[in-house]
């Protein structure tokens, strides 16, 4: 019997965030009941309006979108990344406008009636800072024993930063914030860019997307066309990480990872040169990580198998059940 999970999704939208979505709602044992924005790629209020227009786009529009923090526990938003993102976080493409009247509760609370309404089921898949987290956290300090599980991407655990020589962006715009995420008792999986920017997307999966049959598929396709021209500057050719959309298919449980030990996990929220950085106590790794009591933080470092051909065949549709069908509607 497949077991369907209920998530809640905190996100920045942003390329690699509209991708992580069409996945989520491509998948058969997600129910997403409710979507929180935080400043990040973009600001919290231009995230919820990619995020709606891209619901739109995929035939939900349902689906509550509520606009979170703007600014940073510590500091206020910068303006977030439109060398990367593009102008608008979504590539410069223009979708066309779904209703954008605001949700009546903050990411926070939203999140927080959304773990009351399914205690002990709800899981949490934050693709931003973490901004929205801990102000959940801070308004509910019971909210971890009702989530099953957390999953976050970000940080860095034997790898560059990609905001500085240790940070990496989701942890490094607000690390006070994802000091107290990390440090709060909840089962969470971190997904850094030790794993993320070892998986790539290439120029023939955005091919793929572009002569997909789903308009939401194609518009994927020519976001990635900005993303790619971002990447070809660190990858020296036309590809992307795939940050986002791996965390979310880590969380719905859908690649297998070869290495990912349960560890300690503390940022680094001071002022010097390590600011942002996620400090993994890797020191079993010789022994094949023994166990570290108390400690509550899986931290993937590699998969099994390539992931990029499961994304773009979730997000096309072309999942082995629904290969099955159209093989078995084509010979009826
Ligand atoms: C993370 O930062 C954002 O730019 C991406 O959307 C991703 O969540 C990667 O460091
Ligand atoms: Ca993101």
């Amino acid at each position: 019997m497949t077991t369907i999970r209920p998530f809640y999704l905190d996100c920045d939208t942003g390329i690699d965030d509209a991708l992580a979505l069409a996945y989520l709602l491509a998948t058969p044992t997600v129910e997403l009941l409710g979507i929180g924005t935080v400043s990040g790629n973009v600001a919290a209020a231009t995230g919820a309006a990619n995020t709606r227009d891209l619901l739109q786009l995929a035939g939900t529009p349902g689906i509550p979108v509520a606009i979170g923090a703007h600014d940073f526990l510590a500091r206020p938003f910068d303006g977030g990344a439109p060398h990367v993102h593009g102008p608008n976080g979504i590539g410069g493409i223009t979708l066309s406008t779904a209703d954008h009247t605001p949700h009546s509760e903050t990411a926070a609370e939203l999140l927080i009636r959304l773990a009351y309404e399914n205690p002990g089921t709800l899981r949490i898949l934050a693709i931003g800072p973490l901004t929205n987290i801990a102000h959940a956290l801070r308004l509910e300090p019971r909210l971890p024993a009702l989530i099953a599980e957390i999953t976050i991407m970000g940080g860095a655990a034997l790898v560059p930063g990609n905001i500085t020589p240790v940070a990496e962006a989701n942890i490094g715009n607000d690390p006070e914030a994802a000091r107290e995420v990390l440090a709060a008792p909840w089962n969470i999986t971190l997904v850094p860019l030790d794993v993320t920017m070892a998986n790539v997307l290439e120029e023939e999966h955005r091919r793929e997307l572009l002569a997909a049959d789903t308009p939401l598929a194609r518009t994927l396709g020519e976001m990635l066309g900005h993303y790619y021209r971002f990447y070809e500057g660190i990858f020296g050719r036309a590809c992307s990480a795939m940050h986002d959309p791996l965390a979310a298919a880590i969380a719905v449980e859908a690649v297998a990872l070869r290495t990912a030990p349960v560890i300690h996990v503390e940022v680094d929220a001071g002022h010097g040169p390590g600011r942002g950085q996620t400090i993994c106590d890797l020191r079993g790794q010789h022994l094949g990580y023994p166990e570290q009591p108390g400690a509550h933080c899986r931290v993937v470092l590699e998969l099994t198998e390539d992931f990029a051909a499961h994304l773009t065949n979730t997000i096309i549709g072309r999942t082995p059940q629904n290969q099955e069908s159209r093989l078995q509607a084509a010979h009826a």
